[in-house]
């Protein structure tokens, strides 16, 4: 009996922009302190993309050709793009439009998916289905997110949270048992009023008036959406477990979003994990919202092993949530061995 073909990763690559934001920096912006960020979010520094007229479709880009070149995939071969995020150049064309013209991918579908911080998984989800239906062979999704664009500096509670970023991976079929195995993509729109932006949307267009009130900012009850955060991304993951027959010694990885050391040490511990098979990346890149996860498979690349299982969990606003469980499909070594100079970072 043939196994259908699966949506694997194939390949990963990362953006991050080269200015950093350390927490040094912002205690002499805010009222706050080295100190207080490291201990309640597990956040050193974070990279910010400056420069006047680039936006989050300049970051994408980059980590989408890093991709195509490590793959050696010709842009005409790349059959559908998919951009998350949740800071989009403009509110219309799509991000994903524009970071085809810019790697000059053409005449293929691209659109973005909105789902907040949960977006990159929603996005994996999507892709998995045109692959499985066999409409595509070579899906790009790629996270990405300028939150610097939409964070207020002047607001202690949020500006310390957030960093700039992008990341991409290459989905193929495999035949071979490797890929998404499973999904979850859940969502309660009665959570927007703890985590929103809002003005700039139709509901509240921008107008000097809502720039002068500073609404066009990252709202966020802190709080409140770490009460979510804790309880959602614990029952998504307990559910892609309980899914799939996997007890925790089974599991090689667990990739979850990069919002606060202290939901991922909890979401690790609801589910057994100890800390070493866990990726964590906020210390150095803080939240990038779309882009954590995929930045976290850069980072930890050369760890990954053909055959690792491997879980992803996402908490944003919206709410939205997400789990996945996929089996991985390459070495990881050899991969950026491969790709001619590592990634050079220390995971
Ligand atoms: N420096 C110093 N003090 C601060 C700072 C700061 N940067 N920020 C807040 N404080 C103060 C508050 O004013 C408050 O003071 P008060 O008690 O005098 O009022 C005190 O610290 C405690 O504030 P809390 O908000 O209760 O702090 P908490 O420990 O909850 O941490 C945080 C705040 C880090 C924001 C946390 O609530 C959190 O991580 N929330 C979830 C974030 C998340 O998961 N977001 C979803 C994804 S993001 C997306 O989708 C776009």
């Amino acid at each position: 009996m043939s196994i259908p073909a699966r949506a694997a990763i194939t390949a990963v690559h990362g953006y991050v922009p080269p200015d950093l934001l350390t927490n040094a920096e912002l205690a002499r912006m805010v009222d706050t302190s080295d100190a207080w960020i490291t201990e309640r979010t597990g956040i050193k520094e974070r990279h910010i993309l400056k420069g006047t007229g680039l936006g989050t479709s300049h970051m994408a880009a980059e980590a989408v050709r890093g991709l195509l070149e490590k793959t050696g995939t010709a842009p005409r071969d790349v059959d559908l793009l998919i951009c998350a995020t949740t800071t989009p150049d403009m509110q219309f064309p799509s991000t994903a439009n524009l970071i085809c013209d810019m790697v000059g991918v053409r005449n293929v579908g691209s659109f973005d998916v909105q789902a907040a911080c949960s977006g990159f998984l929603y996005s994996l989800t999507i892709a998995a289905q045109f692959i499985a239906n066999g409409a595509a062979r070579k899906v790009v999704v790629v996270g990405a997110d300028k939150m610097s664009s939409i964070v207020d500096y002047t607001d202690r509670a949020t500006c310390v949270l957030f960093g700039d970023g992008a990341g991409a991976v290459m989905l193929e079929p495999d035949d071979r048992g490797y890929g998404i195995i499973d999904a979850l993509i859940r969502s309660d729109g009665s959570g927007m009023i703890h985590l929103h932006q809002k003005a700039g949307g139709s509901r509240l267009p921008a107008s000097a008036e809502t720039v002068a009130a500073r609404l066009h900012y990252v709202h966020q009850e802190g709080a409140a959406v770490y009460k979510f955060a804790i309880a959602k991304m614990a029952e998504v993951s307990a559910e892609i477990m309980a899914r799939n027959n996997l007890r925790a010694d089974m599991i090689d990885w667990l990739v979850p979003h990069q919002a606060n050391k202290r939901i991922i040490e909890s979401t690790a511990e609801r589910m057994g994990l100890p800390m070493d098979r866990v990726m964590v990346t906020i210390h150095k890149y803080g939240n990038t919202t779309n882009a954590t996860i995929p930045l976290c498979l850069w980072d930890y690349e050369p760890r990954l092993r053909r055959g690792d299982r491997v879980v992803f969990a996402a908490f944003g606003g919206g709410f939205t949530w997400a789990g996945l469980y996929a089996q991985w499909s390459y070495d990881g070594s050899a991969a950026s061995r491969s790709n001619g100079k590592g990634n050079g970072k220390d995971a």
